[in-house]
């Protein structure tokens, strides 16, 4: 066979084959056009390949090489309409007949974070109680996370190293801004917001640069309470968080106060709940002092109110027996899918 008529061959033997591999549309048609141009034993491409055996020497290596280029690009054009066609089709062929007696996959459902499950418990009891939820920003300024709550320039919780200030470039941001330490600030945005009466809670996330042990950590949220209304008293206070310890933690779980002190309230208690047979801290309350009242515009001689602060992460290890509050915040999947 002369080197001329092997190429012109191989060239209509290439067209035929890229057209059909192009144009066949289901893997049975596919397969059909791969054994008539590339079967090993009688395709089309395996009969041209024998008449290299008759070039003239010469030309024989010319041949070659392009015998090779041309089976290299249909074997690339089959792959390519392989895969149009659907690998699903052949994976489909590959995979083992339904076995309708083998277990199946599980499916793995995601879960609200314990902290987020308890907020959400949170706000459904205080709901109950007619406090609505309010919100504001966890960046604040020193209005809200001190001034307005009766906290002077000069009292030690404004200590820059008790505290999260901004900076920007190094500098402190001025006015100055810092991550809110307490969500009293919530009570401040409320009352500028809106004129007595007031039942809300807020809850969210306050930052301290604690140490970082069992019992702190320099992120955690708060539920802070407030209401403002004609004739509000300590009793109130008191029967609102017993009604919410009762709802929370179960009847047998009793409250106490301890006289205490919080710029922004007066009298002030801390609020402890029984835990392991002892008494441990949950959080300040007291009755809302009138400068802070006046300090929204509120007349300190018509209303009076309470507030309170709880750790929400105390009332949530309390509730599951969680030792070690590093625990809600290690993402341990282990851990968290027990809730
Ligand atoms: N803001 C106080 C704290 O973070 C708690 C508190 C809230 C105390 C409301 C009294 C009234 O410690």
């Amino acid at each position: 066979m002369s080197f001329e008529r092997f190429t012109a061959e191989l060239d209509a033997l290439w067209r035929a084959a890229s057209q059909a591999f192009s144009q066949v549309s289901d893997p049975a048609a596919l397969e059909a056009a791969r054994v008539e141009f590339l079967g090993a034993r009688s395709g089309r491409l395996k009969a041209l390949q024998k008449m290299l055996a008759d070039i003239p020497p010469p030309q024989k290596p010319d041949a070659g090489r392009r015998f090779n280029q041309i089976k290299k690009e249909l074997e690339e054009a089959l792959r390519q309409a392989q895969q149009r066609l659907g690998s699903t089709a052949a994976a489909r062929s590959r995979r083992p007949p339904l076995d309708p007696t083998l277990p199946g996959t599980r499916v793995g459902l995601g879960k609200l974070h314990p902290i987020s499950h308890t907020i959400e418990e949170l706000k459904e009891i205080m709901g109950r109680l007619g406090f609505t939820v309010a919100d504001g920003p966890e960046v604040e300024d020193e209005w809200h996370n001190f001034e307005a709550l009766n906290i002077p320039p000069d009292h030690p919780a404004r200590d820059p190293l008790d505290n999260f200030y901004l900076s920007v470039a190094g500098q402190l941001c001025q006015p100055p801004l810092l991550l809110r330490s307490q969500t009293s600030t919530v009570q401040i945005r409320v009352m500028e917001r809106m004129p007595p009466p007031v039942r809300i809670i807020a809850l969210g996330r306050v930052y301290r640069p604690d140490e970082v042990d069992a019992t702190h950590y320099p992120m955690f949220h708060q539920m802070e309470g407030l209401m403002v209304d004609r004739h509000v008293t300590m009793a109130d206070l008191k029967s609102t968080l017993r009604l919410f310890a009762a709802a929370y933690l179960g009847q047998d779980a009793p409250i106490r106060f301890r006289p205490s002190f919080f710029p922004f309230t007066e009298p002030s208690v801390e609020v402890d709940f029984q835990w392991a047979g002892g008494w441990i801290e949950f959080g300040g309350a007291g009755m809302v002092d009138p400068a802070v009242l006046a300090a929204v515009g509120y007349d300190p001689e018509q209303v009076t109110g309470f507030a309170f602060g709880l750790g929400v992460e105390r009332l949530c290890m309390r509730r599951h027996q969680i030792p070690d509050i590093r625990e809600l915040y290690r993402n341990d999947v282990r851990f968290l899918r027990q809730f």
